[in-house]
């Protein structure tokens, strides 16, 4: 059956892209998220924010029959997914489609069986209007699944005043806050689309748009830091939009609270004494 089937294609998508440990990460997460959607033969599958088709293509490999729709707001993405498709003989099972997920308006109302997302949501503002949009498309008994990164859990520890990515910081707090307070500025926890939801909003957006029987499962860890690297921890940044800590050192501290701030900072990073905490949610839902 496989061949180049689809079955490949996270792994295709993964090897281009340079990402073998990506793979290892999404592959169980892909799975969870085909499993909660129920798949049957025939259905109609909607991606939302399908990027390179992991959920996507993974649905083709579930069901021989029925047809999956590749939604994404980058036609980069698409048109890469739509290239794969090719090469592995999908593309009569595939359509591709234009468009956000708080505004599916191409598609009729009722026309899906099931919808998936995965690592969506974060970037969308209005939320509650991609869920609406979502029981709007589906048939009644469609089901909805869907995967997100509950980052409101990571940072909660970071907003205590003594408290720096999860690494004590007592006695340098006021130069630590001149470094939280350029990220609070750039990304305002409340109006980061990021940071602005708990698995409690998702499972609230879901009742809130119609859904009957819902379903939610957190997984949340707290553990000590994986990695004591501290040129990776200053070249880290929590997300790709604001600046590695090197960069906000340099932009709102002087040299000398810099020193200071390092002296008592790179000490613990690299014992790994602090806390990581991280935690992902599995919402899945019927019409
Ligand atoms: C982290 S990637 C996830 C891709 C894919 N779902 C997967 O599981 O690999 C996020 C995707 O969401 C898409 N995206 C961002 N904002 C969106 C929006 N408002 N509506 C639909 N897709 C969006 C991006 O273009 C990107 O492909």
């Amino acid at each position: 059956m496989c061949g180049v089937s689809s079955c490949c294609a996270g792994v295709l998508a993964a090897m281009r892209s340079g990402c073998g440990q990506c793979w290892i990460f999404l592959r169980p997460v892909r799975d969870k998220v085909l499993d909660n959607a129920g798949l049957a033969e025939g259905d109609t599958v909607l991606d939302v924010g399908c990027g390179d088709g992991l959920i996507a293509f993974g649905a083709l490999e579930r069901i021989a029959s029925g047809t999956v729709i590749f939604s994404d707001i980058s036609q980069e993405l698409l048109d890469h997914a739509q290239s794969l498709a090719q090469e592995m003989g999908l593309l009569d099972r595939c359509r591709f489609l234009l468009a956000p997920a708080e505004d599916l308006s191409a598609l009729e109302d009722a026309s899906v069986d099931v919808v998936t997302t995965r690592s969506v949501l974060i970037y969308v503002a209005a939320k509650q209007q991609a869920f609406k949009e979502f029981y709007r498309v589906l048939k009644s008994g469609g089901r909805l699944s869907i995967f997100e990164p509950i980052n409101r859990f990571s940072i909660e520890i970071s907003e205590q005043p003594h408290c720096f990515a999860g690494f004590d910081v007592t006695p340098v707090m006021d130069i630590a806050q001149k470094v939280k307070a350029l990220y609070q500025q750039l990304q305002p926890r409340d109006s980061n689309p990021m940071l602005n939801f708990d698995e409690r909003d998702l499972i609230a957006y879901a009742e809130q748009a119609g859904f009957k029987e819902i379903h939610l499962e957190l997984q949340a860890k707290v553990t000590s830091p994986k990695d004591g690297d501290w040129e990776a921890f200053l070249r880290a940044a929590g997300n790709p939009k604001i600046p590695t800590l090197e960069e906000a050192m340099r932009q709102v501290l002087t040299p000398e609270e810099t020193a200071r701030f390092v002296a008592r900072l790179r000490p613990l990073v690299e014992a790994r004494q602090g806390v990581h905490r991280s935690a992902v949610a599995y919402l899945w839902a019927v019409k």
